[in-house]
């Protein structure tokens, strides 16, 4: 049955896709962010410009009987951008996480989810690039990534007091590294897919690339489309405790430069800036408990994705004119 449904962040890159799977799916949509979305109009019915730091316009966000809420809006980036701002993206954060929250039950929204990180997960567990996959158990002890790895896990715990206290529905999951088009690729929020891809784009072929660490720290990655897939699932369903969202395919940041280079078709020469912040050595998603709790998990591969991402960014700098429009004889034999 058609939902009213309120996703917060929409102008940003998940919330975006969110809302276009949403409408497709008969939903009435309203959206709320800061800004609007950069790369194409939003799908949603109403699309409302608010910063939701503020109770009154979280208020205003949740006004007229909306059922669910997707809750996505948050002050972030990748990891030179959440290690250099700790007070801002935690006092943002917090502000809208239990705003929002306070404000969905004044206004009696049955369903609220809440986007937490990987990045609550404990530090001492991610030191090595051979990595344990991450179970949700092991976000405690609390070493979270400092700022931003904090906020969301108080977060996570506002909506466990939100369910106790005040009977909402809360959901939360965290999501491991979410890549695709229509994403952040430069000006300093961007992560690492979207980074590399742009660094590719704007390399000669045979050329150098510059990577952050030795590139042997370890990651993994998922695709939109899955991600979005998980979000419904989740909403769907009737679990409430933390989950994972991610794949499970390890790869080193070496290996993801290869991956890019190769969709790209250039050989490139990679140089690591040891002095750039690489965050912890390696995570990876533990899907056990996805997979029962959804019966699914993600399943867009690694390349597949890429090469999608990929061709959306270099077809981005090219508009931009920041790359060279490719020749006649250039397309014809690529
Ligand atoms: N992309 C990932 O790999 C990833 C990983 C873990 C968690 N997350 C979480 O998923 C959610 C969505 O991430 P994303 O990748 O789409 O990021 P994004 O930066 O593209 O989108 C976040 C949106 O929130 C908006 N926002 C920021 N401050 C706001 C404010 N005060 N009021 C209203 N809107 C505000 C931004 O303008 C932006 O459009 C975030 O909560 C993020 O922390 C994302």
């Amino acid at each position: 049955m058609a939902k009213r449904i309120l996703v917060t962040g929409a102008g940003g890159f998940i919330g975006h896709h969110l809302v276009k799977r949403l409408k497709a799916e008969g939903n009435w949509v309203r959206g709320a962010d800061i800004k609007l979305p950069e790369y194409e109009a939003s799908a949603a019915d109403e699309f409302e410009l608010l910063d939701l730091r503020n109770y009154e316009n979280c208020l205003l966000a949740t006004r007229g009987g909306i059922d669910q809420v997707y809750n996505l809006a948050a002050d972030m980036g990748g990891i030179g951008y959440i290690t250099a701002y700790l007070a801002d993206i935690s006092r943002n954060n917090i502000l809208i996480n239990v705003h929002m929250l306070e404000a969905s039950r004044q206004n009696a929204v049955a369903k609220f989810l809440f986007s937490s990180s990987a990045c609550v997960y404990a530090q001492s567990k991610q030191k090595s690039p051979d990595v344990t996959p991450l179970v949700e158990e092991d976000a405690h002890p609390a070493d979270p990534e400092p700022g931003y790895g904090w906020e969301k896990l108080f977060a996570e715990e506002m909506c466990r007091y939100y369910r106790h206290d005040h009977k909402l529905a809360t959901y939360f999951v965290r999501f491991h590294n979410v890549y695709g088009p229509l994403g952040t690729y430069d000006g300093g929020k961007e992560k690492a897919p979207a980074a590399i891809s742009r660094k590719v784009a704007m390399a000669r072929d045979g050329g150098e690339i510059e990577i952050w660490g030795d590139g042997e720290q370890t990651r993994s990655f998922m695709y939109i489309d899955d991600c979005v897939e998980g979000l419904l699932r989740l909403m769907a369903s009737d679990y409430h405790d933390a989950l994972n969202l991610g794949t499970d395919q390890l790869v080193t940041i070496n290996e993801l430069v290869d991956m890019v280079s190769a969709a790209a078709g250039k050989k490139l020469v990679k140089r690591h800036d040891l002095n750039k912040p690489q965050g912890v050595r390696g995570r990876n998603s533990d899907n056990t408990r996805l997979n029962k709790v959804l019966g699914w998990s993600p399943s867009i591969s690694l390349d597949q994705g890429l090469a999608v991402t990929y061709k959306w960014i270099e077809d981005e700098l090219r508009k931009k004119t920041r790359i060279p429009v490719q020749s006649q004889t250039q397309k014809g034999s690529a």
